[in-house]
């Protein structure tokens, strides 16, 4: 059950939420009238669609994910910031969609990058609400605010920059939905389901990086660093943890050694900087024993 204090801030998340509802056919047709359409090249259309098309089918994830969080948890406030969510995640799918329609590409599930697929499904399957929360709030919607921001800072396409403000706003508040109500649901768990959690979540993790590295050539095209993506993925899902322990008020258990194998991971992986294998595995072992 959740504190009072987190129970007033999952409830204001549900208010925050009615307050900022926006409508996202007009909202999608006022960005297009104020930019005159969307004017990119046939390459960066490419590039936008490879990143954009996982974060559409992360979207339809998060949609069912918290749909199920809304029926499956017992606490009513956190009840209420899963229903807010999912009507968020419902209007990111159907935007999402139409503004790939506009790019002039087709997105169909069965053309997922299978790399994003194995993920998503990781946290769609997940046995335990705790996984659920973790996963989505915790892992997905930290990778997707640090995509949105990053291609927004680079202005590709200002049709896509306004609607990603909108879309970062609203992902804000999951963000803050699971490091409000993780805590009180692992107060519930036993050592033996808190550990099965952590093991998830490592395996979870290290899931990410081949959708990272499948990306590596379109963020090139679009002048964005890949390590940068990265780096700036894993301050947001560490951020994201620590609020979380914060709320719990203990240091979270694992933070270290995750982001440790999660440093020589992307090390090892990494075919951007074109560095041979030796070096690379070089670097990932420097980063475990550091
Ligand atoms: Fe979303
Ligand atoms: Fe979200």
């Amino acid at each position: 059950m959740a504190t009072k204090n987190s129970g007033d801030k999952l409830a204001g998340l549900y208010h925050k939420g009615q307050d900022k509802i926006w409508d996202g056919k007009k909202y999608l047709k006022e960005c297009i009238d104020r930019h005159g359409g969307i004017n990119i090249s046939e390459e960066n259309a490419d590039a936008l669609h490879n990143i954009f098309m996982i974060i559409l089918w992360g979207e339809l994830a998060a949609w069912k994910i918290s749909s199920a969080l809304a029926t499956e948890l017992d606490d009513n406030s956190a009840r209420m910031a899963a229903t807010s969510q999912a009507h968020d995640e419902a209007r990111h799918f159907y935007v999402m969609k139409d503004y790939l329609d506009l790019l002039g590409k087709e997105s169909p599930q069965e053309d997922l990058n299978r790399h994003a697929d194995r993920f998503l499904s990781y946290i769609l399957d997940a046995n335990h609400i705790s996984k659920k929360l973790l996963g989505m709030q915790l892992m997905v919607e930290p990778l997707a605010l640090t995509l949105f921001k990053i291609v927004r800072e680079k202005n590709i396409d200002p049709v896509l920059t306004d609607l990603l403000l909108m879309f970062e706003r609203d992902e804000a508040r999951h963000v803050a939905f699971g490091t409000l109500h993780l805590p009180a649901v692992l107060k519930d768990m036993s050592i033996a389901q808190r550990t099965d959690l952590w093991i998830w979540q490592f395996l979870g993790y290290m899931k990410q990086f081949k959708i990272l590295y499948s990306l590596e050539d379109s963020f090139e095209q679009l002048g964005i660093e890949p390590r940068s993506v990265y780096e700036s993925a894993r301050k947001k899902q560490l951020h994201a943890l620590n609020m979380m322990a914060e709320e719990m008020g203990i240091k979270y258990p694992l933070a270290e050694t995750v982001m440790k194998f999660s440093d020589a991971r992307y090390e090892l992986g990494t075919s951007s900087e074109k560095r041979s294998y030796l070096k690379r595995l070089i670097r990932a072992t420097e980063k475990v024993i550091a």
